[in-house]
């Protein structure tokens, strides 16, 4: 989540917190994300309800240390996540709040954000709670997210960014299929010392030969 556009001190727009509406179930995912489900996970929309359970799983030191800082406050959050309605509806970013089956409670988050008009390339980044680390959480919602990208929203190139010293961000990117394209250096600024960066992509090709290869383990649900 390195570098994600959301700032919260340039967020002055939400003085009143207003409920977004109930899921909308549409092909348009500007207007509703598409519900999607794997094995063990669905993806939906955030929801400002999510922002307690989101505060508690992506604010601890393990998850943030080499991230964007996320709020700091459950209100931080609730801003936070009203911003992300407001930039998928503008039709340059989307947010999806990642749950288990059986359980509404967001327990982490994958953005998505055009990197030029059109949103032919785009940048992702990622948080889950350190609790579901390690579990195939991740790799499931990151395919279903890879899906999304490259089906639904047409992208061509997806990048990403991960700190050198952030292992299992690189672990977790490494294993999905993205390809380490080069080091940035002194890319990240982080609690005021600048960190070098890996960058990663994932290609429309790619992602569509590994995909081949591979059994659908996923649907989507409309
Ligand atoms: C990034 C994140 C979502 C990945 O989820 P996860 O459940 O930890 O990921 P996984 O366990 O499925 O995969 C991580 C891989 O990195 C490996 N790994 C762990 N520590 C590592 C290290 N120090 N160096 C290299 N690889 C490492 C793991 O062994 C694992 O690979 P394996 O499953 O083949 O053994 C999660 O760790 C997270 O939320 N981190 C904090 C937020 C963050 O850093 N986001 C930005 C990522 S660029």
């Amino acid at each position: 989540m390195e570098k994600m556009p959301y700032r919260p001190e340039l967020d002055t727009a939400m003085q009143t917190i207003q409920q977004p509406q109930a899921t909308v179930v549409s092909t348009d995912w500007r207007t509703g994300l598409p519900l999607m489900s794997g094995k063990r996970v669905t993806l939906r929309d955030l929801r400002i309800s999510d922002a307690a359970s989101l505060f508690a799983m992506l604010t601890t030191e393990e998850v943030a240390r080499f991230i964007s800082p996320p709020p700091s406050t459950v209100e931080g959050f609730e801003r936070f996540i009203a911003w992300t309605v407001r930039q998928r509806a503008s039709g340059t970013y989307a947010c999806y709040a990642v749950t288990l089956h059986g359980f509404d409670t967001a327990i982490g988050i994958f953005q998505v954000r055009e990197t030029e008009p059109g949103f032919t390339t785009a940048e992702w980044g990622f948080a889950i709670g350190s609790p579901f680390w390690g579990t195939g959480v991740f790799e499931e919602s990151a395919n279903l997210v890879l899906e999304f990208v490259f089906d639904t929203i047409g992208v061509h190139r997806l990048e990403a960014r991960a700190a050198v010293v952030n292992g299992r961000g690189n672990g977790a990117l490494i294993k999905i299929g993205a390809v380490n394209e080069g080091v940035l250096r002194k890319s990240f600024l982080r609690n005021g010392k600048y960190l070098d960066q890996v960058l990663y992509s994932v290609v429309e090709d790619d992602w569509r030969a590994r995909r081949e290869q591979a059994a659908p383990a996923h649907a989507l649900v409309h």
